[in-house]
């Protein structure tokens, strides 16, 4: 693993300083209300750590992928209603995230106030890197905190422009994460046992190498165990393949440290009320689709998860959003929860399924960057992480 992270404690004069805090509030909303404040209540440690020394707050983030035009959809308004909530006090947003009333509002700010920018997104320079726009966005400011893992492995301006330009600092949880998710790469105990599920193959074919360096074993779950399966030679029906990936999925079943399904429910088609059956791996029928692992798949993976003294899960085993397809994960995050050795979630829809099922809590880990966790477990370091080690010498 890389160099150290510059720490909150190294910060110069936090006392009456206005501190930037780079977040990661891409939360789910419905109705124009969050419905899962995870990625917002593990930003609060940080953000309360900054007022208790004198600092004025201001929260800086993204919402969904609004391509640079201010799309009201994408507001980070009902954030900013959550975000007062837990914290009991007002917490303005900047109707844009640079500007002269932006710039005006931050300095009529005092010490332990905290506000919110608008969606960094609404401008065209934030995911083009723009250095005007990193140069506009930290001009009120006196210091920068990156605290948004999971868009460290974005290049975009807000990530890695402000170290270049304020002193700087990881946020508490920001550390915590590269932590623990450094640690699985750099001395995890054995046995290591990696769950991977998720949709598409092709999205984790790097990160299955660099674990295969580090894991005894992998489990594979989720529609991208129909190409395992279809490299084996079995008929996989009209269940998710990627053909191209066929000759990789080979490579890695001959390793032996990766286990597919050896049953899977079927249907054919998503839906609650789908007629499912459970069938062999190799005897998917024509017009069926494999939508989770089956019950003997799951106690499978539930013997190996057992004993393992690392683990490390990321995407689910089915679609566990529609009842007839959860059992799978549950299954697995049951285990995972059970397992007496380190457990980490590695972000994403696994960590909403374990969040669904009241799983989460009892995980040692669960990451809040689904895309970032996986990049940096397959190339040991993110561009926000270069960055903040970087700083002004950049
Ligand atoms: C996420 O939700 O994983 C992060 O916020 C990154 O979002 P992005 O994939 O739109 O860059």
């Amino acid at each position: 693993m890389a160099a150290p992270l510059p720490r909150l404690e190294d910060l110069p004069d936090l006392d009456g300083a206005r501190v930037l805090v780079r977040a990661e509030l891409n939360a789910p909303l419905a109705d124009g209300r969050v419905t899962d404040d995870l990625r917002i209540t593990t930003t609060l440690p940080t953000v309360g750590w900054l007022r208790a020394r004198g600092a004025a707050v201001v929260l800086a983030a993204h919402l969904g992928r609004p391509k640079g035009e201010v799309r009201p959809e994408f507001t980070l308004a009902p954030v900013a209603a959550r975000l007062g909530e837990l914290l009991g006090t007002d917490v303005p947003m900047a109707p844009s995230a640079i500007g002269g009333e932006t710039t005006s509002m931050v300095a009529s700010l005092d010490p332990g106030d905290v506000m919110l920018l608008e969606n960094l997104r609404f401008h065209p320079g934030e995911e083009a890197n723009d250095p005007a726009f990193a140069t506009n966005l930290v001009a009120p400011f006196d210091l920068f905190v990156n605290e948004a893992f999971g868009a460290s492995h974005r290049a975009h301006a807000s990530i890695v422009g402000p170290p270049r330009a304020l002193p700087s600092a990881a946020g508490l949880l920001l550390q915590r994460e590269v932590e623990v998710l450094g640690g699985l790469l750099d001395a995890p105990e054995h046995p290591f046992v990696a769950i991977l599920g998720g949709s598409k193959v092709s999205d984790k074919l790097g990160v299955i190498d660099a674990l295969l360096t580090k894991c005894d074993t992998i489990l594979v779950g989720g529609a991208m165990a129909f190409t395992f399966l279809a490299a084996q030679g079995y008929p996989i029906g009209d269940s998710l393949l990627e053909v191209d990936r066929i000759e990789d999925c080979r490579r890695l079943l001959a390793t032996g440290r990766v286990e597919v399904p050896v049953d899977v429910v079927i249907a054919r088609e998503i839906a609650a009320d789908a007629e499912v059956r459970i069938v062999a791996a190799p005897s998917i029928p024509e017009g069926w689709k494999g939508l989770d692992v089956g019950p003997e798949t799951a106690a499978h993976f539930a013997d190996r998860i057992a004993p393992a003294r690392t683990v490390l899960w990321n995407g689910p085993m089915g679609v566990f959003e529609v009842p007839p397809f959860a059992s799978g994960t549950r299954a697995v995050a049951e285990a995972v929860v059970g397992c007496p050795g380190f457990t980490v979630i590695g972000g994403g829809d696994s960590a909403a399924a374990a969040r669904q099922m009241g799983l989460a809590d009892r995980i040692d880990h669960v990451s809040t960057g689904g895309g970032a966790s996986l990049e940096l477990l397959e190339l040991g370091d993110l561009p926000g992480l270069e960055a903040l080690r970087l700083g002004r010498d950049a």
